[in-house]
């Protein structure tokens, strides 16, 4: 029984992750790299849309809608930095400054 709770877990975790990237390494530059607004949207689309949707609205996989997320900035950068429930966690994946950089973008969608 263990082991079949293991491979589920770890198909799930392929499958996010194999979501997330197109091609590149994925290997997350320097963390004091500054990341352009261009950039920043670029990850937004690649590792946050598939739930989120362009505009933070889609609410797929029971994801919130971000354009009503009350959340400062250093609580979403903790909350993307480790994941929560269904939501991965981008550690080790995408590094602070692109992080951060991610977080911020969600501020446009606020209405
Ligand atoms: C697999 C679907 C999925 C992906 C991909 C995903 N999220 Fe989420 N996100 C969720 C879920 C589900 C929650 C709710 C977590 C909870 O509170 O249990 C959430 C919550 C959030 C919240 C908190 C909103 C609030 O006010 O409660 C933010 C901010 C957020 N996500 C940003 C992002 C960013 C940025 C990315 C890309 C790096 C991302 N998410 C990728 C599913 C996802």
């Amino acid at each position: 029984m263990r082991p079949r709770v293991l491979l589920s877990g770890l198909t799930l975790a392929a499958l996010l992750i194999g979501c997330g990237s197109s091609g590149e390494s994925g290997v997350a530059d320097d963390a004091g790299q500054l990341v352009s607004e261009a950039e920043a949207r670029a990850l937004y689309i690649r590792k946050c849309s598939l739930c989120h949707g362009e505009d933070g609205k889609l609410m797929a996989s029971k994801s919130p809608d971000l354009s009503v997320s009350t959340m400062t900035l250093a609580e979403r950068v903790a909350l993307i930095t480790y994941g929560k429930g269904t939501m991965p966690a981008q550690k080790g994946i995408l590094n602070k400054a692109e992080i951060t950089a991610v977080a911020r973008y969600i501020d446009r969608f606020r209405d």
